[in-house]
Protein backbone atom coordinates (compact mmCIF):
# COMPACT_ATOMS: atom_id res chain seq x y z
CA UNK A 1 0.00 0.00 0.00
CA UNK A 2 1.35 3.54 -0.88
CA UNK A 3 1.35 5.81 1.73
CA UNK A 4 2.14 9.16 0.14
CA UNK A 5 -1.36 11.69 -0.03
CA UNK A 6 -1.98 9.70 3.27
CA UNK A 7 -4.02 12.52 5.22
CA UNK A 8 -6.15 12.93 8.53
CA UNK A 9 -9.21 14.53 8.08
CA UNK A 10 -9.04 16.01 11.38
CA UNK A 11 -11.89 15.32 14.02
CA UNK A 12 -15.60 15.50 13.05
CA UNK A 13 -18.67 15.06 15.74
CA UNK A 14 -20.45 12.42 14.71
CA UNK A 15 -23.20 11.71 17.22
CA UNK A 16 -23.64 13.50 20.78
CA UNK A 17 -20.31 13.59 22.87
CA UNK A 18 -18.74 10.82 19.98
CA UNK A 19 -15.87 12.46 17.49
CA UNK A 20 -14.98 10.73 14.34
CA UNK A 21 -11.05 10.82 13.69
CA UNK A 22 -10.60 10.14 10.23
CA UNK A 23 -7.90 9.57 7.44
CA UNK A 24 -7.81 7.87 3.82
CA UNK A 25 -5.92 5.55 2.90
CA UNK A 26 -5.05 5.26 -0.48
CA UNK A 27 -4.83 1.57 -2.22
CA UNK A 28 -3.38 1.62 -5.08
CA UNK A 29 -5.84 1.01 -8.25
CA UNK A 30 -9.02 0.27 -5.33
CA UNK A 31 -9.45 3.63 -4.51
CA UNK A 32 -9.54 5.18 -0.96
CA UNK A 33 -10.35 3.24 2.40
CA UNK A 34 -11.14 5.49 5.50
CA UNK A 35 -9.45 4.39 8.46
CA UNK A 36 -11.79 6.24 11.50
CA UNK A 37 -10.84 5.70 15.60
CA UNK A 38 -13.34 7.55 17.77
CA UNK A 39 -13.39 9.55 20.98
CA UNK A 40 -16.65 9.57 23.00
CA UNK A 41 -15.85 12.03 25.35
CA UNK A 42 -18.26 10.32 28.33
CA UNK A 43 -18.09 10.83 31.96
CA UNK A 44 -15.16 8.36 31.69
CA UNK A 45 -13.59 9.07 28.35
CA UNK A 46 -12.65 5.79 25.97
CA UNK A 47 -10.61 6.29 22.46
CA UNK A 48 -11.59 3.38 20.09
CA UNK A 49 -9.02 2.12 18.03
CA UNK A 50 -5.65 4.56 17.15
CA UNK A 51 -5.65 4.75 13.84
CA UNK A 52 -2.54 4.57 11.58
CA UNK A 53 0.81 4.65 12.82
CA UNK A 54 2.13 6.87 9.99
CA UNK A 55 -0.08 9.57 11.18
CA UNK A 56 1.26 9.52 14.77
CA UNK A 57 2.21 13.38 15.08
CA UNK A 58 -1.31 14.86 13.61
CA UNK A 59 -2.88 12.32 15.55
CA UNK A 60 -2.12 13.04 19.02
CA UNK A 61 -2.60 16.79 17.42
CA UNK A 62 -6.17 16.42 16.95
CA UNK A 63 -6.73 13.74 19.69
CA UNK A 64 -4.88 16.60 22.13
CA UNK A 65 -7.49 19.12 20.73
CA UNK A 66 -10.67 17.00 21.97
CA UNK A 67 -9.35 15.82 25.40
CA UNK A 68 -6.18 16.50 28.03
CA UNK A 69 -4.59 12.83 27.71
CA UNK A 70 -4.48 12.71 31.49
CA UNK A 71 -8.64 12.46 31.60
CA UNK A 72 -8.70 9.59 28.78
CA UNK A 73 -9.80 6.40 31.28
CA UNK A 74 -10.22 3.85 28.72
CA UNK A 75 -8.52 2.48 24.97
CA UNK A 76 -10.95 0.15 23.67
CA UNK A 77 -8.79 -2.09 21.14
CA UNK A 78 -11.43 -3.61 18.35
CA UNK A 79 -8.76 -6.23 17.24
CA UNK A 80 -5.10 -5.99 16.97
CA UNK A 81 -4.70 -5.29 13.10
CA UNK A 82 -2.03 -2.34 12.49
CA UNK A 83 -4.69 -0.26 10.99
CA UNK A 84 -6.39 -0.24 14.69
CA UNK A 85 -3.27 -0.05 16.53
CA UNK A 86 -0.72 2.37 14.87
CA UNK A 87 -0.57 4.60 17.56
CA UNK A 88 -1.07 2.74 20.99
CA UNK A 89 2.32 3.00 22.35
CA UNK A 90 2.09 6.83 21.67
CA UNK A 91 -1.17 7.10 23.38
CA UNK A 92 -0.47 5.02 25.95
CA UNK A 93 2.06 7.39 26.56
CA UNK A 94 0.23 10.56 25.82
CA UNK A 95 -2.54 9.56 28.49
CA UNK A 96 -1.00 7.78 31.44
CA UNK A 97 -4.14 7.14 32.93
CA UNK A 98 -6.07 5.15 30.28
CA UNK A 99 -6.07 1.34 30.62
CA UNK A 100 -6.93 -0.97 27.42
CA UNK A 101 -9.89 -3.18 27.37
CA UNK A 102 -9.88 -6.24 25.04
CA UNK A 103 -10.20 -9.89 25.03
CA UNK A 104 -8.03 -12.99 26.40
CA UNK A 105 -7.11 -13.45 22.59
CA UNK A 106 -6.43 -9.97 21.90
CA UNK A 107 -4.63 -9.63 25.16
CA UNK A 108 -2.79 -12.75 23.62
CA UNK A 109 -1.70 -10.78 20.37
CA UNK A 110 -0.57 -8.24 22.39
CA UNK A 111 1.78 -9.63 24.40
CA UNK A 112 3.32 -11.41 21.32
CA UNK A 113 3.43 -8.18 19.58
CA UNK A 114 5.49 -7.11 22.07
CA UNK A 115 3.01 -4.54 23.55
CA UNK A 116 2.74 -3.65 27.08
CA UNK A 117 -0.01 -5.35 28.74
CA UNK A 118 0.71 -4.31 32.02
CA UNK A 119 -2.29 -1.67 31.31
CA UNK A 120 -4.66 -3.99 30.41
CA UNK A 121 -8.42 -4.49 31.48
CA UNK A 122 -9.64 -7.32 30.54
CA UNK A 123 -13.18 -7.92 29.03
CA UNK A 124 -14.76 -10.99 29.97
CA UNK A 125 -17.04 -12.73 27.93
CA UNK A 126 -20.81 -11.13 28.24
CA UNK A 127 -18.95 -8.50 30.53
CA UNK A 128 -20.18 -4.79 29.97
CA UNK A 129 -18.02 -1.73 30.37
CA UNK A 130 -19.44 1.24 32.53
CA UNK A 131 -18.19 4.67 31.45
CA UNK A 132 -20.56 6.23 34.28
CA UNK A 133 -23.15 7.85 32.43
CA UNK A 134 -23.18 4.71 30.10
CA UNK A 135 -23.05 0.83 29.30
CA UNK A 136 -20.75 -0.10 26.99
CA UNK A 137 -22.28 -3.63 25.23
CA UNK A 138 -20.07 -5.76 23.62
CA UNK A 139 -21.27 -6.93 19.80
CA UNK A 140 -19.52 -9.30 17.75
CA UNK A 141 -19.96 -7.59 14.45
CA UNK A 142 -21.76 -8.74 11.59
CA UNK A 143 -17.96 -10.06 9.99
CA UNK A 144 -14.52 -9.30 11.14
CA UNK A 145 -11.21 -10.44 10.04
CA UNK A 146 -9.65 -11.75 13.75
CA UNK A 147 -11.28 -13.87 16.34
CA UNK A 148 -10.38 -11.01 18.78
CA UNK A 149 -12.53 -9.09 16.97
CA UNK A 150 -15.51 -6.88 19.49
CA UNK A 151 -17.58 -4.09 18.32
CA UNK A 152 -20.09 -2.45 20.68
CA UNK A 153 -23.20 -1.05 21.44
CA UNK A 154 -23.08 2.72 23.30
CA UNK A 155 -26.48 2.85 25.53
CA UNK A 156 -26.59 6.23 25.54
CA UNK A 157 -25.62 7.66 21.52
CA UNK A 158 -27.48 4.38 20.69
CA UNK A 159 -24.05 4.01 18.65
CA UNK A 160 -23.16 0.62 17.03
CA UNK A 161 -19.19 0.64 16.97
CA UNK A 162 -18.44 -2.31 14.23
CA UNK A 163 -14.76 -2.46 13.32
CA UNK A 164 -14.45 -3.56 10.37
CA UNK A 165 -18.14 -3.74 9.24
CA UNK A 166 -19.94 -2.09 6.90
CA UNK A 167 -16.52 -1.12 5.46
CA UNK A 168 -16.07 0.28 1.91
CA UNK A 169 -13.43 1.22 -0.71
CA UNK A 170 -14.26 5.02 -2.32
CA UNK A 171 -13.65 6.55 -5.50
CA UNK A 172 -13.60 9.64 -3.50
CA UNK A 173 -13.57 10.79 0.02
CA UNK A 174 -16.67 11.14 2.11
CA UNK A 175 -17.59 13.26 4.68
CA UNK A 176 -20.39 11.35 5.75
CA UNK A 177 -21.65 7.99 4.50
CA UNK A 178 -24.88 9.49 3.36
CA UNK A 179 -23.11 10.97 0.37
CA UNK A 180 -21.86 7.94 -1.13
CA UNK A 181 -24.03 6.71 -4.20
CA UNK A 182 -25.56 3.83 -3.49
CA UNK A 183 -23.79 2.09 -6.94
CA UNK A 184 -20.41 3.04 -5.41
CA UNK A 185 -21.19 2.21 -2.12
CA UNK A 186 -22.32 -1.43 -3.07
CA UNK A 187 -19.12 -1.37 -5.24
CA UNK A 188 -17.45 -0.34 -2.68
CA UNK A 189 -18.11 -2.85 0.05
CA UNK A 190 -17.93 -5.50 -2.36
CA UNK A 191 -14.46 -4.50 -2.74
CA UNK A 192 -14.00 -4.40 0.97
CA UNK A 193 -15.86 -7.38 1.80
CA UNK A 194 -13.89 -9.37 -0.67
CA UNK A 195 -10.44 -8.29 0.23
CA UNK A 196 -11.36 -8.47 4.20
CA UNK A 197 -13.56 -11.70 4.55
CA UNK A 198 -13.36 -13.61 1.75
CA UNK A 199 -15.17 -16.22 3.66
CA UNK A 200 -18.32 -14.66 3.89
CA UNK A 201 -18.90 -16.07 0.45
CA UNK A 202 -18.63 -19.36 2.27
CA UNK A 203 -21.13 -18.87 4.87
CA UNK A 204 -25.27 -19.47 4.71
CA UNK A 205 -26.90 -17.11 3.51
CA UNK A 206 -30.02 -17.83 5.65
CA UNK A 207 -27.68 -17.60 9.13
CA UNK A 208 -25.99 -14.54 7.68
CA UNK A 209 -29.09 -13.06 7.01
CA UNK A 210 -30.26 -13.79 10.65
CA UNK A 211 -27.12 -11.96 12.02
CA UNK A 212 -27.89 -9.20 10.22
CA UNK A 213 -31.46 -8.64 11.17
CA UNK A 214 -29.85 -8.52 14.78
CA UNK A 215 -27.93 -5.41 13.72
CA UNK A 216 -31.54 -4.42 12.44
CA UNK A 217 -33.60 -5.14 15.44
CA UNK A 218 -30.85 -3.48 17.82
CA UNK A 219 -31.96 -0.29 15.51
CA UNK A 220 -28.25 1.95 16.11
CA UNK A 221 -28.74 6.08 15.95
CA UNK A 222 -25.33 5.85 13.70
CA UNK A 223 -23.14 2.77 12.17
CA UNK A 224 -19.54 4.07 12.93
CA UNK A 225 -16.89 1.75 11.45
CA UNK A 226 -13.05 1.67 11.07
CA UNK A 227 -13.40 1.68 7.42
CA UNK A 228 -16.49 4.15 6.47
CA UNK A 229 -17.45 8.06 7.11
CA UNK A 230 -20.44 7.82 9.66
CA UNK A 231 -23.66 6.47 8.78
CA UNK A 232 -26.46 8.12 10.62
CA UNK A 233 -30.05 6.37 10.04
CA UNK A 234 -28.64 4.53 7.18
CA UNK A 235 -28.93 1.26 9.45
CA UNK A 236 -31.01 -0.91 6.64
CA UNK A 237 -29.85 0.35 3.81
CA UNK A 238 -26.36 -1.08 5.03
CA UNK A 239 -27.50 -4.27 6.35
CA UNK A 240 -29.67 -4.40 2.63
CA UNK A 241 -26.45 -3.70 0.40
CA UNK A 242 -23.94 -6.25 2.48
CA UNK A 243 -27.02 -9.15 2.25
CA UNK A 244 -26.48 -8.31 -1.40
CA UNK A 245 -22.70 -8.23 -1.60
CA UNK A 246 -22.85 -11.54 0.44
CA UNK A 247 -24.83 -13.17 -1.80
CA UNK A 248 -23.11 -11.91 -4.90
CA UNK A 249 -19.59 -12.75 -3.33
CA UNK A 250 -20.93 -16.89 -3.01
CA UNK A 251 -17.83 -18.43 -3.65
CA UNK A 252 -18.64 -22.47 -4.06
CA UNK A 253 -16.21 -24.57 -1.53
CA UNK A 254 -14.84 -27.05 -3.88
CA UNK A 255 -17.42 -29.86 -4.53
CA UNK A 256 -17.42 -33.53 -3.49
CA UNK A 257 -16.02 -34.89 -6.60
CA UNK A 258 -12.96 -31.91 -6.33
CA UNK A 259 -12.28 -33.40 -3.15
CA UNK A 260 -11.93 -36.55 -3.90
CA UNK A 261 -9.90 -35.86 -7.27
CA UNK A 262 -7.59 -34.23 -4.87
CA UNK A 263 -7.80 -36.91 -2.44
CA UNK A 264 -6.83 -39.48 -5.35
CA UNK A 265 -4.11 -37.52 -6.83
CA UNK A 266 -2.78 -36.83 -2.89
CA UNK A 267 -2.53 -40.21 -2.58
CA UNK A 268 -0.73 -41.14 -5.81
CA UNK A 269 2.10 -38.90 -5.20
FE1 LIG B 1 -9.08 -5.91 10.49
FE1 LIG C 1 -9.40 -2.63 9.84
Amino acid sequence: MIMSNLTMTGARSVAPETYELGSFLPVPDLGLLAVNSFLINAREPMLVDTGLGALEGDYLETLGGLIDPADLKWIWLSHMDPDHLGNLRAVLDFAPNAKVVTNFLGMGKMGLAGLPVDRVHLLEPGARLDLGDRQIVPLRPPYYDAPETIGFFDTKSRALFSADAFGALLQSPAENAAEIGEAELRDGMTIWTAIDAPWLGLTDAAAFGRTLSVVERLDPSIVLSGHLPHAPGMTLKLTRLLDGVSRAGRVDAPGHDEIERLVEEARLH
